[in-house]
């Protein structure tokens, strides 16, 4: 029987039935025990929203900025690799999904469609992530087809030089494109659907590397390239360099901790990312929804400040513009809609959010993007504040310790009014 697509979830166990488990698995898991890879959404659900009611809820908008680029909802496609396995020509499919919706697509370095590839086959600049390699002339070359090929900001990750064991990644010996084992060919065998894709398509191997490097044994191993490719020096006179040699938008992503944010904002880049990687680096490193409103409270007048990690809806949407960032990343979110049914199912997921990030907006009692605050947050411990934002602690763990954690309802009094007020001045916080 063929269920209805109401949420991310019907698209990620679509994907799971149609994509090789490989590739699947290498999408939906994290690092060791995967505790952040949880934490990551887990951390969501404990954040309690504000209902309003007999507020106007006509005429909404989404639509806002991010890094000075106009989107029709604060939403990017985060860097992921290998999403052209999800798929065949996954990036290119993405990319063309998130056009239509009119938010940004970051295509990763180790994707498998190419930079040239993707600008050839799609019609709006899209964003570049940079992995630091050893080999620097070699990101030099990237950094100029970035630009060749009209990128519009890079996204350059900090915190991947060296690579977090996944588990799952080892067992089914995670490379692209499959070796022809046993085990793969039995697994492929019922997944048709996926391979006669694949079969039209010639780009299965890192298409920004293959071809452009010397002397890698194995590059079809994501761990091993990592292993002997990836800078673990990387230091922040590189990024200055990185910066200077590409000289347009730059975000810096992997920001987990204020002291490292106040050194990001330092450099003069236009976005940083809260981010650990979506779960897949330090196993027991804090949730970024958690991290987030420090590091807003230390950088956030300073640098626009974006997140992502464990994003599959729109109220979770909604929670981290609550709470201090002025936009986020999708990566396991559009994966899943990717794998399921490709572009369709791309932007399927952008609508999915989209539909709930509008309406959860409405419920809260906004009716602009730009207006979400900590005001639509409820607290939720057991002390008599139940407004996030008049709460007597730091919000960063959602219990202030006065109380029993609990849900606060009808404790507010005289809140100010919802619609029109300059939340972010009243609260200091940048927009
Ligand atoms: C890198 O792209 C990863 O596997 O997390």
């Amino acid at each position: 029987m063929t269920r209805t697509i109401t949420s991310i979830e019907d698209l990620r166990l679509i994907a799971k039935r149609r994509v090789p488990r490989m590739f699947y698995d290498y999408a939906d898991s994290g690092s060791w025990t995967e505790s952040t890879y949880r934490a990551n959404s887990d951390d969501f659900q404990a954040i309690k929203l504000r209902q309003r009611i007999a507020v106007d809820m006509t005429n909404r908008t989404l639509a806002s900025t991010m890094v000075g680029q106009p989107v029709a909802m604060p939403v990017a496609l985060a860097p992921t690799g290998l999403a052209g396995m999800q798929h065949a020509d996954g990036e290119i499919l993405a990319a063309r999904a998130a056009a239509k919706a009119g938010v940004p697509f970051t295509l990763s370095t180790m994707s498998i469609c190419s930079i040239e590839d993707v600008a050839e086959h799609t019609d709006q600049p899209f964003w570049f992530q940079l992995y630091v390699m050893r080999d620097r002339a070699f990101i030099d070359r990237l950094i100029d087809r970035a630009k060749a090929a009209g990128c519009s900001a890079l996204v350059l990750t900090l915190d991947l030089q060296i690579l977090g064991q996944r588990h799952k990644d080892i067992r089914n010996s995670l490379s692209t494109p499959p070796k022809p084992t046993l085990a793969n060919l039995v697994n492929l065998a019922t997944k048709p659907r996926w391979c006669w894709n694949m079969l039209q398509t010639r780009r299965r191997h890192f298409g920004n590397i293959h071809g452009h490097v010397e002397g890698v044994a194995d590059m079809s191993s994501l761990s091993s390239w990592t292993a002997t490719q990836f800078d673990p020096r990387l230091s922040w006179d590189d990024v200055k360099r990185f910066q200077d040699r590409w000289g347009g938008k730059l975000i810096l992503k992997g920001i987990l901790d204020p002291e490292d944010a106040e050194n990001a904002a330092r450099t003069g880049a236009d976005a940083i990312v809260v981010s650990n990687h979506g779960g897949r680096q330090l196993d027991g490193a804090m949730s970024s929804i958690n991290a987030l409103p420090s590091i807003v409270a230390a950088v956030g007048s300073k640098v626009e400040v974006l997140m992502d990690g464990g994003i599959r809806s729109g109220q979770d949407v909604i929670k981290a513009l609550a709470l201090g960032a002025h936009g986020v990343f999708i990566g396991r979110a559009f994966l899943y809609g990717l794998g399921a049914m490709g572009e369709q199912g791309v932007s399927l997921s952008l609508d999915i959010i989209r539909r709930e990030l509008d309406t959860t907006m409405a419920l809260c009692g906004l009716r602009d993007v730009k207006d979400v605050d900590r005001r639509i947050l409820a607290a939720v411990c057991g002390c008599q504040s139940a407004r996030a934002d008049t709460h007597p602690r730091d919000f960063g763990s959602f219990s202030c310790g006065d109380g029993p954690v609990a849900t606060v309802a009808g404790a507010a009094t005289a809140a100010p009014p919802i619609i029109g007020s300059p939340h972010a001045e009243a609260l200091g916080q940048s927009r």
